[in-house]
């Protein structure tokens, strides 16, 4: 071994690099073509706007819905930016807007002196327009190269994100020359994008069809293994963790949240991975996160994997009467989620398509809110000590476009400023930072090398409850209140950041290298195979090896231990072999000497289960 950074020594032994070769069918040549039309229709346009941006932009006055007065200026602000000066909140919670009374693009420039109304998800305009898109996104192909989506016969929508922000489909006009869509004035004046592009003969349609089916068949097949899925969506930069010492890390961590999940009165429950797109549509995911979200056919339905496990766990609340002695009602959920970043945002185990959480939901009573925040804020101190991690926190309170009763959130914001307070650490108010459902506390770690991440969340929700119609005691109807919580947050992510936390230098009991055994020379080598396989030391389950390399002096034999930071290294001669001993050192070269093999072991079964950080020290 060389004295390469132990880091990456421990990278390259945990991953896998797995090449997966895959078959990339060609679409059609007319989608190339038609593509092409669509860049040079769009070449144009954005160059009238960037003309018009530079030539003709003037200072113009937006009126907003609550009366107060806006700057622009015409052809260069949109109501994305407006909305982002009000607040980011209300900017991504946006879904379209509405200028002078018309549906309007949110990356729409504004063109003169206008109102401008923001849609949320609840408008019944916007819930009309996300409709439309929904049934797009329904069938939705992907091709090598592009998005296509599907929009009743002979109309075919091309290029996902220009469908993001449309508007109504009666907009959609025909340009009878080249069959191309796109929304606006004929003379495109206010052209905004064009959507698809339509088939206008049958031998293209039968060449296009003959595509579609071939993908589809594919993607079932993906779908059928889940395992194949996660390597094709994993492929792309990043993600390659799983040989068996990643899953050790994986288990290790969360076996460590489980222990706590069993003090806590937390009920471990197992969702399902798919759901019906019906399920998404009343959790609201279907309306904002589609397009995130891996779906397919089956039976004619739409159906998708889940990218949160909250609806899920709305479903068993839901699925029997529930009374109040049953709350707080505490759902630990493991599962496996699936989101479908864009590839370019993947990376390494920090963004990836398929991860678990240490995801929980507290089903409570509005008055159990105060109690339940001390409970989440003292077990997500007690983790992020084991961890030696400090943290932030803020309070994010009621935004302008909050949904539910100004009642609710002032007593629910009251009991988690009462948390805080109780908590004793210091904290933080962010005013009108929360979300549009509910309170939150944001939470960030400081790690040992000064960085900030966001893995913890806990944040309440006042709106699934009603949008699933979770009710107890029964005939008087009482709303409970959903708290989403999680401590590592992606399991993943945890350990991309712990890996970096440590440098290599794994605390004992969640170290994929924790005991080397090194014989002396040949005539060791047998005994140091036993030390290794005796019953105790099996049972134990420590992550161990031997080197067994003869080729290496003894001072080597270590010394490669210590750079690939195995926290014990037992070193056995004929005289440990004679007394059933190991003679301990340490990868900071701590030497602790002989001792009996069984009170070694029984030593290191201690540090297993304790959690504690550098057990190194005290042996
Ligand atoms: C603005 O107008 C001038 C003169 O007509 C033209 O040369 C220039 O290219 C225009 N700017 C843009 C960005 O189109
Ligand atoms: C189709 O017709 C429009 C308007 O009549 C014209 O501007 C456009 O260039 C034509 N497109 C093609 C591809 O011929
Ligand atoms: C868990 O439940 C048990 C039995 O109902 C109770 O005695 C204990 O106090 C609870 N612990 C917590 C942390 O809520
Ligand atoms: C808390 O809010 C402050 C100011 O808005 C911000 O700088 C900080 O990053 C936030 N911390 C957390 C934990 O979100
Ligand atoms: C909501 O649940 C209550 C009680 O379980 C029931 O009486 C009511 O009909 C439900 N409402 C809807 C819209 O399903």
């Amino acid at each position: 071994m060389n004295t390469a950074n132990p880091f990456i020594l421990f990278l390259s032994q945990i991953c896998i690099c797995t090449i997966y070769l895959l078959q990339l069918q060609r679409e059609p040549s007319f989608i190339e073509d038609r593509l092409k039309l669509y860049e040079a229709l769009k070449k144009e346009h954005d160059a009238l706007l960037a003309y018009r941006a530079a030539n003709q932009s003037k200072p113009i006055k937006i009126i907003l819905t609550d009366g107060k007065m806006a700057e622009g200026e015409s052809w260069k602000t949109t109501p994305y930016q407006l909305a982002v000066g009000i607040s980011q909140v209300l900017a991504s919670n946006a879904v379209i807007a509405k200028v002078n009374g018309e549906l309007w693009d949110l990356d729409r420039p504004l063109e003169g002196d206008c109102a401008l109304e923001l849609l949320m998800f609840d408008n019944e305009e916007a819930k009309a327009y996300n409709k439309f898109k929904c049934r797009i996104l329904n069938e939705k192909v992907n091709t090598p190269t592009t998005t296509i989506y599907r929009c009743g016969p002979l109309i075919d929508l091309c290029r996902g994100p220009h469908v993001r922000h449309t508007g109504k489909i009666k907009a959609l006009k025909i340009f009878k020359n080249s069959s191309t869509y796109w929304e606006g004035k004929s003379d495109m004046e206010t052209l905004q994008r064009i959507y698809g592009i339509s088939f206008p003969d049958n031998k293209m349609l039968k060449e296009w069809e003959k595509f579609q089916e071939e993908a589809r068949n594919r993607d079932h097949r993906k779908i059928g293994k889940e395992q194949e899925l996660f390597f094709f969506h994993d492929l792309s930069p990043g993600s390659c963790f799983f040989l068996p010492r990643g899953a050790f890390l994986y288990n290790t961590l969360v076996d460590f949240i489980r222990e706590e999940y069993h003090r806590r009165n937390f009920t471990e429950v197992v969702s399902p991975n798919i759901f019906n797109s019906k399920l998404w549509e009343v959790s609201g995911h279907w309306q904002h996160y589609s397009e995130n979200m891996f779906s397919f056919e089956i039976e004619k339905e739409t159906f998708a994997l889940k990218p949160m496990n909250c609806p899920g766990h709305c479903l068993m609340f839901a699925h029997r009467p529930r009374s109040w002695r049953e709350m707080p009602l505490r759902l630990a959920d493991f599962g496996v989620l699936h989101r479908n970043e864009l590839s370019g945002t993947l990376s390494g185990l920090t963004r990836v398509r398929r991860f678990q959480q240490d995801d929980a939901h507290i089903f409570c009573t509005i008055e159990q809110i105060e109690e339940e925040i001390k409970g989440c804020l003292d077990f997500l101190k007690s983790v992020y000590a084991v961890f030696g991690f400090t943290f932030q926190l803020n309070l994010s309170t009621r935004p302008e476009n909050y949904l539910g009763e100004l009642e609710i959130w002032d007593h629910a914001e009251k009991q988690l400023q009462n948390s805080l307070n109780n908590f004793g650490e210091q904290w933080h108010l962010n005013p009108g930072d929360g979300a549009f459902y509910g309170p939150k506390i944001d939470i960030k770690i400081k790690d040992a090398i000064g960085r900030y991440h966001q893995c913890a969340t806990i944040q309440l929700d006042f709106q699934l409850p009603i949008r699933f119609n979770l009710t107890y005691d029964g005939d008087d109807k009482k709303r409970p209140v959903i708290i989403h919580r999680a401590i590592l947050g992606s399991v993943e992510r945890m350990i991309a950041i712990l890996a970096e936390n440590y440098g290599g230098k794994w605390p004992f009991w969640l170290s994929p290298r924790q005991v080397m055994v090194v014989p002396v020379g040949p005539t060791s080598e047998e005994y140091a195979q036993q030390v290794r396989v005796c019953s105790e030391f099996f049972e134990a389950g420590f992550m161990s090896d031997v080197d067994l390399d003869q080729s290496c002096t003894l001072n080597k034999k270590i010394r490669n231990a210590q750079l690939a930071q195995y926290n014990f290294i037992l070193v056995v001669g004929e005289k440990e072999k004679a007394n059933n001993a190991v003679n301990v050192r340490t990868r900071d070269n701590k030497v602790h000497g002989e001792i009996s093999l069984s009170s070694a072991i029984e030593k290191l079964r201690k540090f297993k289960s304790s959690h504690i950080p550098n057990v190194e020290e005290e042996f």
